[in-house]
This record gives structure tokens, C-alpha cells and sequence, in this order.
């Protein structure tokens, strides 16, 4: 059984950039991923992490204390060990270059949501991690800007999420397949338990929330009723989480569609384009899948910022051309 360090020396011809800076982005984002685990594992014992942190966020919503736990976690895991100069958070407005001179000149940069599904933490229900990294499209003399950030997904070079669900799982992919190690609690180490994901085939799931039904346009109303017909292997069976993470993962095992069309209270969709729909998205692809808007591939949309929000669909090819004929009548 290989660990993630093993697996990765193993696949080093798979990553276009260096092995070594490879294995530090894993470095920290292990180290910050365990720091939560170990946390999530104890929540109904501490106060640390449950309940509200008594700020909003930049998206004006309330920030939970596991938010604030886990943001912090990631962010000084990054700043200490010398291979990203740039992280673009959800709980953070503005992007934080990382000054120290050395630093700056590594290329890579990093977009995460820390913690993704924050409302499920108080019950004891599946939450993630979704993290993203590119190159910077400056030169590395030159002072971070915004543009570094707002890159088409298409450019990622990494993008993975960790689940802290009934085990801790991390899956990523450098755009050769994708791979998901489980932690291993007693000893601290993530073994390879899940290598070469696909989409199955003849998914039958479909994920949304469906008390925003009225809200949905016609298209998508249509597309539900589709799902719920009697004819082939339908009515697909719904199973709706509410943490993308937590959805994803088992549409992605299982076999399924996630949705998150927008509605009159999100008119540009709910989730996060930079850090929430383009590492997914990304995943999708690479397991044979497909991630779109409604209209456009999610990967080659050009942000226009940090926190822009998207409508978003992905999961088995067909089921989300299917979607498709009903998003573009
Ligand atoms: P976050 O906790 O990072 O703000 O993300 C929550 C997102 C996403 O994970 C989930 O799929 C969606 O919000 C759920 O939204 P609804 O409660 O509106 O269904
Ligand atoms: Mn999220
Ligand atoms: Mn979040």
C-alpha cells in the first residue's frame, strides 16, 4: 500500500514541475488537513470549533468558528514551509502575498476553501477542504496581483479536496487521473486507498436542494422532472448532502449529478468559481466527467474576481449533457 509521498515519487513523471515543490504543497496541505481532522473528530467535546466566530465573512456570511479553525490551519501550514508566495482564501477578501524575499520567488500560488459544508459541522455530518493551486502568471521579481489569481481553471496544475467524513480522505489529481488516500488516524500517514477514480457508469443520483425548487429556472424544473420519470433506469434517486465536498464524493463513486443552478436569492448561482467549482471541476474532467455552467465549460470561464460565483453542474457526461438540453432550450 503506498503513501501519498511513495505514490507521488512513483508518478513523478506525471507532474510537469519540480517532484520537491510537489511534495511540500502536500506537506502543508497535510499537515493542515490533520490539524483538522483531529479537531472535527473531537467537536462535540470542545468549544473550539463549534458555533458561530461572531464575525462575516467577505461573502456576508457568518463565519463558524471551524471556518476561522481551519483557514488558519491552511494559511500558516502555507506561510511556513517556503513553496507557495500567494493564497486566496474564501474567508479572506483579498489575496495574501507572502513577503518573506526567498518565498516570493517560488511560482506556485494556492486558492482553497478551508472549510467547505460549515453547517454540517454542529451535527456530525461529512465536511471538506477544496483546494486549488496554478503558477503564477507574473514573474516571480514582480509583486503578486490579482491577475496571478484570476486564471482559467484550465491552468491548474493541482486540485484535490479532503473529506473528514467517516474517515479522513484526501483525492487530487495534476491531471493524470485521480487518486484518494484514506488517513490512517493511529499513525498519521494517508495510504493510497482509491486510485484511478472514474464516474461509473449509469449513475442514477441526482443532488440539489430541492427546497429551491420554485426558484429554479424552467429549464432546470424540467430537467428534475426528467430525473424523476419512470422510464429506463429512472427516476433517479436524490441524495443531497449539502456540503459540495460531501456530494461530490459519493456522485463520484456512486454515480451521479451535483447541481447548484442559481436562484432569485443567487442570481449568479451560490458557489465560489475560483475555489469551489474550478477544483471540482478539474476532478470531474480528469474522472471522466463533465462540469459546466448550464452553457460553458467551468474551465474555461475568465474570472473576473476573487469571489465570483457561478451556477454549477458536474458529474457523469451524460447526465450532464442531459442537463444541458434542458439549460439551453
Ligand atoms: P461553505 O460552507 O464553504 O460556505 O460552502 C457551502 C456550500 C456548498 O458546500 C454546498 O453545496 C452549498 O453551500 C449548500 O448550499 P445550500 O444550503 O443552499 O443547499
Ligand atoms: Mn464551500
Ligand atoms: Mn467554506
Amino acid at each position: 500500500m503506498y503513501t501519498l509521498g511513495e505514490f507521488i515519487i512513483k508518478n513523478k513523471d506525471c507532474f510537469s514541475y519540480s517532484t520537491e515543490s510537489l511534495l511540500r504543497l502536500f506537506s502543508c496541505i497535510k499537515l493542515a488537513s490533520k490539524e483538522i481532522h483531529k479537531e472535527v473528530n473531537k467537536a462535540g467535546l470542545t468549544k473550539k470549533i463549534i458555533g458561530v466566530s461572531g464575525v462575516k465573512n467577505i461573502q456576508g456570511e457568518v463565519q463558524k468558528k471551524v471556518d476561522d479553525f481551519a483557514n488558519q490551519a491552511f494559511i500558516n501550514s502555507f506561510k511556513s514551509r517556503n513553496v507557495v508566495c500567494g493564497i486566496a482564501s474564501e474567508e479572506s477578501k483579498n489575496f495574501i502575498e507572502i513577503k518573506n524575499k526567498k518565498i516570493m520567488n517560488n511560482p506556485y500560488i494556492v486558492l482553497i476553501d478551508p472549510l467547505d459544508g460549515s453547517s454540517n459541522i454542529d451535527v456530525n455530518v461529512s465536511i471538506g477542504t477544496i483546494f486549488s493551486v496554478y503558477m503564477r502568471s507574473s514573474s516571480t521579481k514582480d509583486h503578486l496581483s490579482i491577475n496571478d489569481f484570476l486564471q482559467v481553471g484550465n491552468r491548474q496544475i493541482l486540485a484535490g479536496y479532503i473529506i473528514y467524513g467517516s474517515s479522513t480522505i484526501l483525492v487530487y489529481s495534476v491531471g493524470n487521473g485521480v487518486h484518494g488516500f484514506t488517513l490512517d488516524p493511529s499513525i498519521g500517514t494517508f495510504y493510497l486507498s482509491h486510485p484511478n477514480l472514474f464516474f461509473p457508469k449509469n449513475g442514477n443520483i441526482y443532488s440539489v436542494n430541492e427546497g429551491n425548487y420554485t426558484r429554479f429556472s424552467n429549464g432546470i424544473k424540467r430537467f428534475l422532472r426528467y430525473c424523476q420519470e419512470e422510464k429506463e433506469n429512472r427516476p433517479y434517486t436524490a441524495r443531497y448532502i449539502g456540503s459540495l465536498v460531501g456530494d461530490f464524493h459519493r456522485n463520484l463513486i456512486k454515480g451521479g449529478i451535483y447541481m447548484y443552478p442559481k436562484t432569485v436569492f443567487f442570481p449568479e448561482g451560490k458557489l465560489r468559481l475560483l475555489y469551489e467549482c474550478n477544483p471540482i471541476a478539474f476532478l470531474t474532467e480528469q474522472a471522466g466527467g463533465k462540469a459546466s455552467d448550464g452553457k460553458r465549460r467551468i474551465l474555461d470561464i475568465l474570472p473576473k474576481n476573487l469571489h465570483q460565483r457561478t451556477p454549477f453542474f458536474c458529474g457523469p457526461k451524460e447526465m450532464v449533457e442531459k442537463l444541458e438540453e434542458f439549460t439551453n432550450e
